[in-house]
C-alpha cells in the first residue's frame, strides 16, 4: 500500500502542471456545486480551523483564506503544493502546508472545526481509503464538519446509457450503438466493476453512491448528507452539448459529522 501511495504521489505530481486540461473542474461557471453552498454556511468561519485534504493548485484555498481563521492544506504531490502557493501569492502565509499522505494526520488530532476534501478521496486501494476516512474523523473536533466530494462512477454508466439511445435512435445496429458509446465515454479507462480510472500513470477511485454513505459509516461518521453536484453540459462532459434536454451528469457531494 505505501509503495503504490508513493508512486501515486509522484504521478499527481507529474500532472500538476498540465492539471486544469484533463480534470473536471467543480468551480466553474455553470456546475451546481453543493460543497460550496454548505461551506459558506458554516457560521462564525473567522473563529474557526479548517483543512483543505489534497488541496492540489489550490482553488479551495483561494475561497477560505481570509475567511477562515486558520487554514491547513495537505497534499502528498510536491509539485501541487508549489502551483497552490503560487495562486495564493502573498496569502500563503496565511496557510499552513503539509507534504504528506491524508491518513498521517496523527499530529493534528482533534485540531479541525471543518475538513475538506474535494475529488482526492482518490486512492485505488480500498484500505488506504478506510485508514485515510479513520484518519480525517480523528483530526476533527468532536462538534466538527467533514465536507467532500468524490467522482462518481454512476454518472459514467448514465453517459453511457444516453449515448447509447442516441445511437440506437439514429438507427444504428446495437453492436455499432456500444462501441461508439464505449469509445465517447472511454470505457477503456475503467473498471467498472471496482470502480477504478486509470490514465496515464494516474490510478484513481470512482464511487457508487452506496459506497460513500457504508465508508463513512464503516470510519464512524454520523449525520451523513449525499447530494449531486451537477455539472453542466458542455465539452468536458461526455456527449456535451447534445444532451442538453436530459438532466446533469453529476459527481457525489456529501457532509458527515464525526
Ligand atoms: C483531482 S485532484 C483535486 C485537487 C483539489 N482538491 C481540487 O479540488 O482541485 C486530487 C488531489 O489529491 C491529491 N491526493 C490524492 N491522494 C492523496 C493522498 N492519499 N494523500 C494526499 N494527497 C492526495 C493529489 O495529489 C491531487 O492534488
Amino acid at each position: 500500500m505505501i509503495a503504490t501511495i508513493t508512486q501515486q504521489a509522484r504521478h499527481w505530481s507529474r500532472h500538476a502542471e498540465g492539471y486544469e486540461n484533463v480534470f473536471l473542474d467543480p468551480y466553474r461557471p455553470g456546475v451546481v456545486n453543493p460543497l460550496l453552498e454548505r461551506l459558506e454556511a458554516v457560521p462564525t468561519p473567522g473563529g474557526k480551523a479548517l483543512i483543505d485534504l489534497g488541496c492540489g493548485t489550490g482553488p479551495l484555498l483561494e475561497r477560505v483564506v481570509g475567511r477562515f481563521g486558520t487554514v491547513h492544506a495537505l497534499d502528498f504531490a510536491p509539485a501541487m503544493i508549489d502551483r497552490a502557493r503560487q495562486r495564493l501569492g502573498e496569502r500563503a502565509e496565511q496557510v499552513t502546508f503539509h507534504i504528506r499522505a491524508m491518513h498521517e494526520l496523527d499530529d493534528l488530532a482533534g485540531q479541525f472545526d471543518v475538513a475538506v476534501a474535494i475529488n482526492s478521496l482518490v486512492m485505488p486501494d480500498t484500505r488506504a481509503i478506510d485508514r485515510t476516512l479513520k484518519a480525517i474523523r480523528n483530526c476533527l473536533k468532536p462538534d466538527g464538519l467533514f465536507l467532500g466530494i468524490v467522482p462518481a462512477i454512476d454518472a459514467v454508466h448514465y453517459s453511457t446509457l444516453l449515448l447509447m439511445d442516441r445511437a440506437l435512435d439514429e438507427g444504428k445496429a446495437p453492436s455499432i450503438a456500444e462501441a461508439e458509446a464505449a469509445r465517447t465515454a472511454e470505457h477503456h479507462l475503467f473498471d467498472f466493476a471496482f470502480g477504478r480510472f486509470a490514465y496515464k500513470g494516474l490510478e484513481q477511485k470512482f464511487w457508487q453512491p452506496f459506497e460513500v454513505e457504508y465508508r463513512l459509516k464503516k470510519a464512524g461518521f454520523t449525520e451523513l448528507t449525499l447530494e449531486k453536484l451537477l455539472y453542466p453540459w458542455d465539452d468536458d462532459i461526455a456527449g456535451g452539448a447534445a444532451f442538453a434536454d436530459h438532466p446533469p451528469s453529476w459527481d457525489w457531494s456529501f457532509t458527515a459529522r464525526p
